[in-house]
């Protein structure tokens, strides 16, 4: 992180420079509006004597006479015909149209604090951009209302500007338990626009929308992202015009009459990150580096977890939970998390939600036996919750029906048998808050997933005004609220799997469910692109059952734990069935997790596809490095082509050997496999190694270890 000690300066520069992590960002800040981007990409050195006259798009035929270029908040009278960066209007009907004269800059460190204002239409603009010590332009904006009259406001996206050469749009969609599929096609002119509006971040997220130099991939091609820090609606685009400009921006997604600025007031968009690599492995490096630099960062090894969820489901009783504890000490799980199904009367999913007081006919002694037992093992004790839900039937539901989020008269249709509550109305607020704490202190848990399970539909606040912003922000005050009084308190984001996966829940939570699917197939795409964002020590992975709950495929225990490998890693399944050879299996595997896991939490990721996209490499390399090779699918070509390890340090000699059980996988005629192979960084990513035949949904674990 950088020095926010610094102070801010006022600068008289009309190009400012930000250069950090080895990007540079260029803005032509001559004025009289509003700056605008020159140059994202590529670092350049501090004399680079711009002159922004000089840069400016020229005149063509048939288009404005004195073209200016478009700014960070794009205006129409710029010349701009896309998106305005801003839109809303007056009550009078004035303010539609902006035109933001720069009144200031101030610099502090890699950063810069724009400050505009239209007299006309009213409005202040301030926008900071903090080009990161890791290369990540942060940026958080601002617009107030400075007149006399409501300005309801209906979109606030500042962006950047992109070269020509971006153009290639590349981001994720999904479903549930099939979250981060990627997609990509040209960026045609247009625009590419990627509106959620289910009230969550949402399965299909595009979670870093991306254009690139055409054919990109994870090593190659120069690529710009943008990720919003946001969990309720939000709009991400790229675009570009006819006139030939492109850019991307990401905001949120504002309902009509959400945000109505009355004299005096302002709105902050939720912040976005801008990256921008060459390939997609430098793009993601630069977010984990910031993101693991940030103060709320994970330190400890990210303790081996046993969820329960889909060991017992609904079943639960104090009996079979102690022994599933104890199998789990065994195995060398660290922390121990009981799922839904606890409190009130959730015996299935359609009561009880909202009841956040222990169940006494599941358990008639409370949770305490559980815990302490858990605790004795030597275990933390998690326990799931969904602050934001409530089942209609349930006591909450009938002592505050006048709490459920609804737009009119009636209630909005439910999904899972639920309904969401509505934070915003202090008194319910302040009734979740309470309840929660009170499970917390009573029964000294350290660890909540905290889910949040449907859409929201038609959220309003019960007098008619739209809550999705509201009931957002107001999500994150409660874990906010939670955390100020338990400090240790860590807090794993879930919703339907992972629906909520962005860097405005993370700034609150400690890591994510990725997705309610664990068969490890679908796991390995969806934790690979997953981690195009977040370092993979936040992303929560399970050791699911032989035969997947969500799909049906069998997958053997060593294709299942390598799948957990790059990720925070855990169990989830009835650890009491497994023979006492299977749990020993599983036992090893968790010594392979332990023994790796730092390096996974504080290691470069690299990932690579071969043409077929059927065999895949995935890497984390700090002094050493651990590699797992996986065959996705059978591709077109024989097996028997070598395979490159690729960044390790070209210079340092490494000794690769296979890590863990791997008897699916015979090593004939591959002299290495059995004691080994030392060869340079350089060779090992340039010339690769001959691998034995691996079959599909199969993979092998790699260990290289620095020679010194
Ligand atoms: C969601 C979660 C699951 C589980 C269930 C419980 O679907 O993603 O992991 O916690 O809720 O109802």
């Amino acid at each position: 992180m950088s020095d926010t000690t610094a102070p801010w300066r006022s600068s008289p520069e009309t190009v400012v420079h930000l250069t950090a992590g080895g990007v540079s960002l260029v803005l032509d800040a001559e004025g009289p509006g509003l700056p605008s981007v020159l140059h994202w990409g590529t670092a350049l050195t501090a004399d680079i004597d711009l002159h922004p006259a000089l840069l400016r798009p020229p005149r063509v035929d048939n288009l404005i006479d004195a073209p200016v270029g478009f700014s960070i908040v794009p205006e129409a009278y710029t010349g701009w015909f896309g998106a305005p960066g801003l839109t809303g209007v007056r009550t009078d009907r004035t303010g539609w149209s902006t035109r933001f004269a720069l009144r200031g800059l101030e610099r502090r460190d890699q950063s810069v604090r724009i400050h505009a204002a239209d007299d006309a239409a009213q409005l202040e603009l301030s926008c900071t951009i903090e080009l990161t010590p890791e290369g990540v332009a942060v940026l958080d904006a601002e617009v107030r209302n400075t007149g006399a009259s409501d300005y309801l406001l209906s979109s606030f996206a500042p962006g950047l500007a992109l070269p020509s050469c971006a153009a290639e749009v590349h981001d994720l969609s999904g479903r549930w338990s099939m979250e981060r599929i990627p997609q990509r096609h040209e960026l045609t002119v247009g625009a590419h626009r990627r509106e959620v509006r289910r009230g969550r971040t949402g399965a299909e997220t595009p979670l870093v929308l991306m254009v690139g130099e055409v054919g990109h991939d994870f090593a190659h091609g120069q690529v710009w992202g943008v990720h919003l820090g946001w969990s309720g609606n939000s709009s991400y685009a790229a675009e570009r015009t006819m006139e030939g400009h492109r850019r991307l921006s990401a905001g949120e997604l504002l309902i009509d009459g959400e945000v109505v600025l009355a004299p005096g007031d302002a709105y902050a968009p939720p912040t976005q990150f801008f990256s921008w690599g060459v390939g997609l492995d430098e793009l993601s490096g630069r977010y984990h580096r910031y993101i693991r630099n940030r103060p709320s960062h994970v330190s400890s090894p990210r303790p081996i977890t046993l969820n329960v969820w889909e060991a017992v489901y609904f079943d639960q009783s104090l009996e079979k939970l102690t022994a599933l504890a104890t199998a789990a000490a065994e195995v060398g799980v660290e922390r121990f998390v009981l799922d839904d199904g606890w409190f009130g009367g959730r015996r299935d999913p359609t009561r009880g939600l909202g009841d956040w007081v222990v169940s006494t006919e599941v358990w008639p002694e409370g949770l305490r036996p559980l815990i302490e037992h858990v605790h004795r093992l030597g275990m933390e004790f998690g326990i799931w919750v969904e602050p934001e839900m409530i089942n209609p039937d349930s006591d909450l539901a009938r002592a505050h029906p006048e709490w459920i989020l609804r737009a009119g008269a009636g209630l909005p249709p439910e999904s899972r048998h639920q309904q969401a509550l509505n934070l915003s109305a202090p008194d319910c607020f302040a009734h979740v808050r309470d309840a929660l704490e009170a499970l917390i202190a009573e029964n000294g848990i350290s660890y909540l997933k905290w889910d949040h399970n449907r859409d929201l539909i038609e959220a309003g606040d019960g007098r008619g005004a739209p809550a999705v912003r509201a009931q957002t922000l107001a999500a994150y005050r409660l874990m906010a609220d939670l955390k100020t009084r338990f400090p240790d308190l860590e807090i794993e984001s879930c919703s339907s799997g992972g629906a909520r996966v962005d860097l405005g829940v993370l700034a609150h939570a400690d890591r994510v469910w990725a997705s309610d699917t664990i068969d490890p197939l679908e796991r390995q795409r969806i934790q690979r692109w997953t981690s195009l964002l977040l370092p993979p020590e936040l992303i929560g992975s399970h050791i699911g059952d032989e035969r997947a709950h969500t799909t049906g495929r069998v997958h053997t225990l060593d294709f299942r734990a390598l799948t957990s490998v790059f990720a925070h890693s855990g169990l989830e399944l009835d650890l009491t069935a497994l023979t006492a050879g299977e749990r020993d299996a599983v036992a090893g595997w968790i010594t392979i997790l332990k023994e790796v896991r730092h390096l996974v939490a504080t290691g470069r990721m690299v990932r690579r596809a071969d043409d077929e996209d059927a065999l895949w490499v995935t890497g984390a390399i700090a002094e050493d490095a651990i590699f797992s090779v996986v065959c996705m699918s059978r591709g077109i070509e024989a097996p028997g082509a070598r395979i490159p390890l690729p960044g390790l340090d070209v210079d340092a000699r490494y000794r690769v050997e296979v890590l863990g059980p791997v008897p699916d996988i015979r090593g004939d005629g591959v002299p290495w496999w059995q004691d080994g192979i030392v060869m340079t960084g350089k060779a090992l990513g340039v010339i690769g190694l001959p691998f034995p035949q691996i079959q599909p949904e199969q993979g092998v674990l790699l260990r290289a270890v620095r020679q010194r």
